[in-house]
């Protein structure tokens, strides 16, 4: 096996960690000076993760554009700890309009990124399928793996969601079984991003502020669904999750984890109070050590992940 992960593609990298139940979070970055603070505490604690960027964290944020987030990346990273995933290429977006999803995923694979998404979950399956199908087309064409989303993970969409007990109690918008089979066979997607109690937390300017609720997760639909799909799943509206309920679904098949308002609302809060860049960097850099140790328990995640 190979001594580091440096050298080893992303898409062998997560299914070692599938097949170990290892987690690989993967952290937005709302704001450019995130990443660099990120990328260094998980180089001080040996641990592998994904940074990520989305629409909304260029658009609503202050990421800038996909291209910023690279050129940081490019500058900071460290391939022994951590890849560029380009999160949410929508093809219906948070506001319910048409997406140019192969625009951005196309600038994303000529960037260099190392992974992709396209999200088809506002889409009818059917439609899902024929979208999800040339997105992996595309990605594998460039040689990188393509997550896709199906059912829906709700909370970016503007407008009150249903109580979360509720959502749960009924189900909304859970990934359905024969569905998650079918998607995986007729797509070819690497990844899978399933709703099974998990909600993203509020982006919009009336709700980005606040505290999310404190979800958990349905551990008897999830290890239904790991079966159905056979492939590494994903979690998004990973901030605010109750632990025990993330570290049993790691054990249930969930290997990477979207982790996105919680480091953007500290790095936001540290910089409202002290009006320092540097400052809220580090409160950045204390959270994700502090996830990294206490949270999801995963110090020296790459050594493990390179076989050693
Ligand atoms: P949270 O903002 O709820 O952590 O979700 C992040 C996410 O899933 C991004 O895709």
């Amino acid at each position: 096996m190979a001594l580091s992960l440096k050298d080893l593609p992303l898409a062998e990298i997560m299914r070692r960690a599938f097949e170990a139940r290892i987690v690989v979070p993967a952290y937005n970055i709302a704001h450019i000076p995130m990443l660099k603070p990120i990328i260094e505490t998980l180089s001080a604690l040996r641990c592998f993760s994904l940074v990520e960027v989305a629409r909304p964290d260029v658009v609503q944020f202050g990421a800038g554009s996909i291209r910023a987030v690279c050129e940081e990346f490019r500058k900071a990273g460290d391939r022994g700890v951590a890849r560029l995933h380009l999160d949410h290429a929508p093809v219906i977006d948070e506001a319910g309009k048409r997406f140019d999803w192969k625009a951005l995923i196309g600038e994303a694979l000529e960037l260099g990124f190392d992974s992709v998404m396209i999200d088809g979950s506002r889409l009818g399956l059917e439609e899902n399928i024929a979208a999800t199908r040339e997105a992996a087309a595309m990605a594998h064409a460039a040689g990188v793996p393509l997550e896709a989303e199906l059912g829906a993970v709700l909370g970016h969409e503007a407008g009150p969601l249903p109580p979360y007990e509720e959502l749960f109690r009924t189900g909304k918008g859970f990934t359905a079984l024969g569905d998650a089979r079918r998607f995986v066979k007729e797509t070819g997607v690497d990844w899978l991003s399933v709703a099974c109690g998990n909600i993203h937390g509020a982006i919009s300017e009336a709700d980005r502020d606040k505290a999310k609720v404190r979800a958990r997760i349905d551990l008897a639909h999830l290890a239904k669904l790991r079966k159905a799909a056979g492939v590494p799943l994903v979690l998004h509206g990973g901030s605010g999750i109750e632990r025990e309920s993330v570290l049993a679904a790691i054990k249930e098949g969930i290997t990477k984890i979207n982790v996105g308002t919680q480091i953007r609302q500290v790095y936001e809060r540290r910089l409202k109070e002290t009006g320092l860049v540097a400052a809220a960097g580090q409160a950045v850099a204390d959270e994700i050590a502090t996830l990294t140790r206490e949270y999801f328990g995963i110090e020296g995640s790459a050594a493990r992940l390179a076989g050693r």
